[in-house]
């Protein structure tokens, strides 16, 4: 459920009028809605009440600040891949107690940033990153809160771009290997094991993959006790799946992910740790764009918008589909017809949606692209020489930029002219 709906025949994010909204801060522009944001983090929260667990906002789904502020408002932690994600859950005001990092090639600098910040959990996921943290940790004299990310071997079922539990994948420690690894961690001087962690992929649409690969850090989770070692903390990670098309079967609710969760882990007695992003942010955001020409070609119609491939590459990436909307709620009987929505860019792939049908459009006419909070703004570039679009957080009937349009002077301005080629 999210709160983008027509009022008084044009689309708003709750109370505010997406076309007042362009004209403010010009199209193409994301928005992001406080009361969807707020709503998906409670209805994941709240499914697994009474459990001991920790919800840690995968801040790569959606880094502005604003929205990690508000998440973190309502109690959550965060879940990073980099100093840069490090940097914003800080400044957003999580807790460092509450951040868990995750990432196969974190560098000895990202580490020593994350162990002076004092962080919750590394999710290492090799015997050389273990080494790495080891000695970074030694020449700091502290001991890095480690869980090991196990591969468990399990196909999550969704795009191969997105899945990461397979054994071909580079990410975690082979299954075979866990119990290995985890002896040299109990050996290693700077290392406290803390808990078992896994990820098996992104928008997964099924509960089946989740149940295989968490039955099986379950029994890990009994064998490492076994082992001698200390397995306080399971990581979940994320993954689980959002409807981006009406009419498609949705994907298991929360409620239901939860209540798988609550069988296999009773009785482990542990600290449960989630990393979801989509979930959260997914359909809490949308990409408004205005249409530059309406051109036909051939055997088909094009609409060419202001937002393109760099601003949204998900459907170029991963042939994602995007339900696409008019600004202007259409008439009762407006007749709909086929077209296909691309963006300027100079790729046949900055398309947006293939014969899509649509009700009548014209140039000047504003579109929205929905569920595109998560993953939408953080994959943008420049290609093309096109600045990075605005954001923007709407709360009710307030609404503010929270990261504004960059300027060809910001730009082109990062470029350095080498003294060689400079004039005169
Ligand atoms: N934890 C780890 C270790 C992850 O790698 C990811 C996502 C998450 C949590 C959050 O997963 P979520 O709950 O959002 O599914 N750019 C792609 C998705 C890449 C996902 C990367 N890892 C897309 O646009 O579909």
């Amino acid at each position: 459920m999210d709160h983008f709906n027509y009022k008084d025949g044009v689309l708003h994010a709750e109370d505010v009028s997406i076309p007042a909204l362009a004209t403010s801060v010009g199209t193409p522009f994301y928005c992001y809605s406080t009361a969807t944001l707020t709503r998906h983090y409670n209805v994941f929260a709240d499914a697994f009440a009474g459990l001991d667990t920790l919800v840690c906002f995968s801040v790569k789904s959606n880094s502005n600040l604003a929205v990690i502020k508000t998440l973190g408002n309502l109690g959550a932690g965060a879940d990073i891949v980099s100093e840069g994600e490090l940097r914003r859950a800080l400044l957003a005001g999580i807790p460092a107690e509450r951040i868990v990092y995750s990432g196969v090639g974190k560098s000895r600098a990202e580490m020593h940033s994350a162990l002076e910040a004092g962080i919750h959990q590394f999710n290492v996921e090799s015997e050389p990153e273990l080494a790495a943290l080891d000695e970074v940790a030694c020449s700091m004299n502290v001991k890095a809160p480690v869980a090991l990310r196990i591969n468990p071997d399990v196909d999550a079922g969704t795009h191969a771009k997105i899945s990461t539990g397979k054994a071909e994948n580079k990410f975690g420690i082979p299954w075979d290997e866990a119990r290995r690894v985890y002896g040299l961690a109990a050996k290693a001087r700077g290392i406290e094991i803390v808990g078992v962690d896994v990820h098996i992929g992104s928008q997964i649409t099924d509960l089946f993959p989740f149940e295989a690969a968490f039955k099986r850090v379950a029994e890990m989770v009994v064998t490492l006790r076994g082992d001698g070692h200390t397995i306080r903390n399971v990581d979940l990670g994320g993954g689980l799946g959002i409807p981006y098309a009406r009419g498609n079967e949705p994907p298991p609710a929360p409620h239901e992910y939860a209540e798988l969760i609550r069988k296999i882990a009773s009785g482990l007695d542990v600290h449960l740790i989630f990393e979801p992003g989509r979930m959260i942010t997914g359909n809490a955001g949308i990409l408004v764009s205005s249409l530059i020409y309406c051109k036909q070609g051939t055997d088909r119609q094009f609409l060419i918008c202001d937002a393109a491939m760099n601003d949204l590459i998900r459907p170029a990436l991963y042939d994602a589909w995007h339900e696409i909307i008019a600004v202007k709620e259409p008439a009762p009987n407006a007749e709909f017809s086929a077209a296909d929505v691309v963006g300027p860019v100079c790729e046949s792939g900055d398309t947006f949606a293939s014969a899509r049908s649509l009700p009548p459009l014209a140039a000047g006419d504003q579109i929205a692209m929905l569920s595109a909070g998560a993953y939408g703004a953080v994959q943008s570039g420049t290609y093309n020489s096109r600045p990075l679009i605005a954001e923007v957080l709407v709360d009710g009937d307030k609404w503010a930029t929270v990261r504004p349009r960059q300027t060809l002077e910001d730009l082109i301005g990062l470029d350095r002219m080498p003294d060689w080629l400079e004039e005169g």
